[in-house]
């Protein structure tokens, strides 16, 4: 747990936590170290807390675990917080259970019901760029996109909502022979005559850049090579461009790169026209997404081009890189394989631009943490260039003693149905933008078969939310490392683990104030929390864990906690809602009580969708 965060008060995992630890000490002074070891109990009927220290502890002194767990017993003062534990309530191999009173729970809970819900932004907050998006100049973005815009969006409102400064990286592919080669083919099409450089469209340039791809290279070996070897989409892009034949394609495509380099006024026209009508499409997508990126977050690796050179030049006069057959590389760490920085014939690669960008991040944007959100499968790529950064140096924030923390945040493939790659029937790629539309098409048909007394206007914008949230929520409600099957049917049903369920459990919460309001009944912000019944004490548990999910986020990247844990509170209330009548509650301190309830818990999950970037609709 970062210091950043340190838990407040209300907490009941801190709190047990201190109070186990100090029995462990008098108890066991020879392993006065030992972990406490608290988490949420697996089952109700046992309690609301256990703690696993006997058992470790057991062992390493060589002692009975139950017997442990007793000795501990005899040390614990939970003083008022707990019902009393006794050897009762050790359970199987040496757990011992626990039972906060109705009164600490309720006390806590509302030691949590603060307007940051318990997360307060640390004293000097931590500056993080996370890179996310990454779309590439002239290719048409697929769900592949998806996964870096989604997952890259929730990461960094997390961190957004723990406090950190939060600086969001594009890393458009935008630069390189491969960009050179559709720009040189986009200027020759349209000096021909064949195309209007004005209405150029995405769907053209996607087709130009295979053109161009095939025109430079003919006989592809190297191609077929990088391909079996599975070198990633980015050495088969650059590969692309070295297989020999069509040399004279491939030398125009090489002069285009240098007038690109040298700012020749004509060929930056084509280029920059290719990377706006590349841009503006995929910036549509991320807001219809509400996913925050802007032009504003746009760092292509054109911005790095001119830092290359003499960013190559102080690695070999620092002797950081070395020559090796004729190409420069880095050697890494515990890397089999050395960081390449420049190929024999002089050019640069996707990792020197790379290298460049930890430089700025780290050097000039004051990066503390820079994330990566990138398909797992360039893990190789991120090992090479983070252990080359740190040995230049180059993740070091000037004046600083360490160097601040690299990560790749890596996320599986998106498949279909028939857990293959996700393919349109005739094997193409399935383009995002026609993705979403088909999702709003489908979510529409869902909510007028739902709910078909909504006015026509309202089912609109409902059934985007509804296709936004499903999406989303599918994408980043599964282990962000694997691999997921994408399915309509699945990911748009109100029933289970989906983002419309979700939506409708915040909705429904929301009407209970719409009725409370019409029938004159109003909460009271400060009222008693009184937890007697089960249901009431679950709910409490479930939403005292808000703060510790949203840290764990942070600190792993791993936004599908906080989707297992809306899943979970949505769980909780529906129980609570079904055994405990809200409104109906005869006893005016139990109605405030419970009013109190639901209205942190739509507090708690509207906090929580928003920060994994849902949408978060009044009706439905
Ligand atoms: N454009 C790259 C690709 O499509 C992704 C960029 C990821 N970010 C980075 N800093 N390398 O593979």
């Amino acid at each position: 747990m970062s210091e950043h965060h340190a838990p407040k008060q209300f907490d009941p995992v801190v709190i047990l936590s201190e109070r186990f630890a100090r029995a462990i000490r008098a108890a066991f002074p020879d392993a006065a170290a030992a972990d406490p070891m608290i988490t949420p109990s697996r089952r109700a009927e046992f309690g609301d807390f256990q703690s696993n220290a006997a058992m470790p502890l057991a062992k390493k002194l060589g002692v009975n675990p139950r017997e442990a767990a007793a000795k501990i017993i005899a040390e614990l003062d939970l003083g008022d917080l707990a019902e009393p534990v006794s050897d009762a309530d050790i359970a199987g191999p040496g757990f011992i259970n626990l039972r906060l009173k109705p009164q600490t729970l309720g006390a806590m809970l509302g030691a949590m019901d603060t307007p940051s819900l318990g997360i307060d932004p640390p004293a000097d907050p931590p500056t993080v760029v996370v890179d996310l998006c990454g779309v590439n100049l002239a290719k048409q973005m697929h769900v592949g996109h998806l996964r870096s815009m989604v997952i890259g969006d929730a990461v960094a409102r997390s961190l957004e909502r723990l406090g950190a400064k939060v600086v969001r990286q594009n890393h458009v592919g935008d630069w390189g022979l491969p960009i050179a080669m559709v720009t040189s083919r986009v200027r020759g099409e349209a000096e021909a005559g064949r195309l209007e450089l004005d209405g150029l469209t995405l769907d053209d340039l996607d087709r130009l850049y295979r053109e161009a791809q095939l025109e430079c290279s003919p006989d592809g070996r190297g191609l077929a090579a990088a391909r079996k070897w599975d070198m990633g989409p980015k050495a088969i892009a650059e590969l692309e461009a070295q297989v020999s034949g069509s040399e004279e394609a491939l030398a125009r495509a090489k002069a285009t790169l240098l007038s690109l380099q040298s700012g020749d006024a004509e060929t930056v026209r084509v280029w920059r026209t290719i990377a706006d009508v590349t841009l503006n499409e995929c910036l549509a997508i991320c807001k219809r997404l509400r996913v925050l990126v802007d032009e504003e977050h746009s760092a292509g690796e054109s911005s790095y081009a001119d830092e290359l050179s003499p960013l190559v030049q102080d690695l070999i006069d620092r002797k950081v890189a070395e020559e090796d057959h004729g190409a420069l590389i880095i050697r890494v760490r515990d890397v089999t394989q050395p960081c390449l920085v420049r190929k024999s014939d002089g050019g640069f690669l996707y990792a020197t631009t790379d290298l460049a960008a930890i430089r700025r991040r780290v050097q000039k944007l004051g990066a503390d943490r820079v994330i990566y959100c990138v398909d797992a499968r360039q893990s190789l790529h991120f090992q090479q260039v983070f252990g080359a950064a740190i040995r230049a140096g180059y993740a070091t924030k000037p004046g600083a003693h360490s160097h601040s923390s690299l990560e790749h945040a890596g996320f599986g493939m998106v498949l279909g149905e028939d857990h293959r790659p996700f393919k349109t029937r005739s094997g193409e790629n399935v383009k995002l933008a026609a993705l979403l539309v088909e999702a709003e098409e489908r979510a529409l048909r869902v909510v007028t078969e739902k709910n078909p007394d909504l006015p026509e206007t309202e089912r609109g914008p409902i059934a985007s939310d509804i296709s936004v949230a499903a999406i989303k929520y599918a994408d980043l409600s599964n282990d962000r490392v694997k691999d997921y099957v994408f399915s309509f049917d699945r990911m748009l049903s109100f029933e289970g683990n989906t983002g419309p369920y979700l939506l409708y459990a915040l909705v429904r919460v929301r009407s209970i104030f719409r009725k409370a309001a019409e029938r004159g009944i109003e909460g009271e912000p400060g009222a008693e929390l009184l937890l007697r019944e089960p249901a009431e004490r679950t709910l409490a548990l479930t939403l005292l864990r808000y703060p510790s999910v949203l840290r764990a986020v942070g600190e792993t990247l791993e936004p599908h906690r906080l989707c297992n844990y809306l899943y979970e509170l949505a769980s909780s209330f529906s129980g609570f809602f079904d055994a405990c009548p809200v409104l109906i509650a005869e006893d005016p301190a139990v109605r405030a009580s419970r009013l109190r309830l639901c209205a942190l818990t739509g507090r708690v999950l509207e906090d929580g969708l928003t920060t994994l970037g849902m949408p978060t609709p009044q009706r439905m």
